[in-house]
């Protein structure tokens, strides 16, 4: 199949939602949106304005790493918010649900959350998160949410991750639209965000789908590996380590596998 055409205008007419989407920079190729994003902030974009890449030269993933996915099949986004300071913790809590929600109302297929910031089918990653933010004192200069969600991958085609990741296409046997993925996933963002906002407790039904709670962990933080037992999860999305010496250790970000 080729690859479904988006632009901005196409984009655009599509969305229903208020603030996230109200202005969108569509992009062929960009080194990765997050880089885009960053140089839309200088330039003083509105909040809500998201940023879609065909193609990243230069993704990046969490801890550094590369975030690798071949041109025109998936979705790559960026989406610029000026959050207050309390509410930046949130924010990936806030993406991981409603991509699990859209996924999930877009091709009834099954998700999961595994804390921090991935969505999983099947217990392989379909979509990542990745939150950039500059803070001055208590003053977020901006909250950038960068999000990828494997639709159309042949996940075969890259050996790297052909084990641990999944895509929607490979999920239902059958291709997706990418127009339609997104305007799901930039609605249910708008909900979870104003939620958030409002105070609701967005949180259970994330936690609802977390697969990390209830298990005995390993978490690297950097060069600190804390193994303990995944007791549970606080309302910004903090992982609550019971340790071997029975405290409890509070981790905001970090890499879980399961202990053996
Ligand atoms: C992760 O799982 O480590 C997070 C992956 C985030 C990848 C997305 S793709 C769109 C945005 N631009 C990037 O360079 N990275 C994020």
């Amino acid at each position: 199949m080729s690859a479904e055409q988006l632009s901005t205008e196409i984009i655009r007419e599509a969305l229903n939602t208020k603030l996230v989407g109200r202005n969108v920079m569509y992009y062929p190729t960009v080194s990765s949106t997050m880089d885009a994003a960053k140089m839309a902030v200088l330039d003083g974009v509105i909040e809500g304005t998201v940023i879609v890449a065909d193609h990243q030269t230069a993704g990046r993933g969490r801890l550094g790493r590369e975030w690798l996915s071949p041109p025109g099949g998936n979705l790559m986004l960026s989406i610029i918010l000026y959050p207050r300071l309390e509410h930046l913790a949130r924010l990936t809590l806030v993406s991981c649900l409603a991509i699990a929600r859209s996924i999930e109302e877009v091709t009834l297929l099954e998700t999961s959350i595994k804390w921090p910031n991935d969505v999983l089918i099947n217990g392989k990653k379909i979509s990542g998160v990745l939150v950039e933010s500059d803070v001055n004192g208590d003053k977020v200069n901006y909250a950038s949410i960068g999000i990828a969600v494997n639709v159309n991958l042949d996940v075969k085609s890259i050996p790297e991750i052909a084990d641990i990741a999944t895509s929607l296409r490979d999920e239902l046997g059958m291709p997706v639209s990418r127009l339609q993925m997104l305007t799901a996933l930039l609605g249910e963002f708008e909900k979870v965000y104003k939620d958030m906002c409002k105070g609701e407790p967005i949180e259970l039904d994330w936690k609802r789908r977390l697969t990390t709670l209830g298990k005995k962990v390993s978490v690297r933080c950097g060069d600190v590996v804390h193994k303990g037992f995944a007791e549970d999860v606080d309302k910004d999305g903090n992982l609550l380590l019971r340790l071997p010496n029975k405290k409890l250790e509070v981790i905001s970000a970090g890499d879980v596998t399961l202990k053996v």
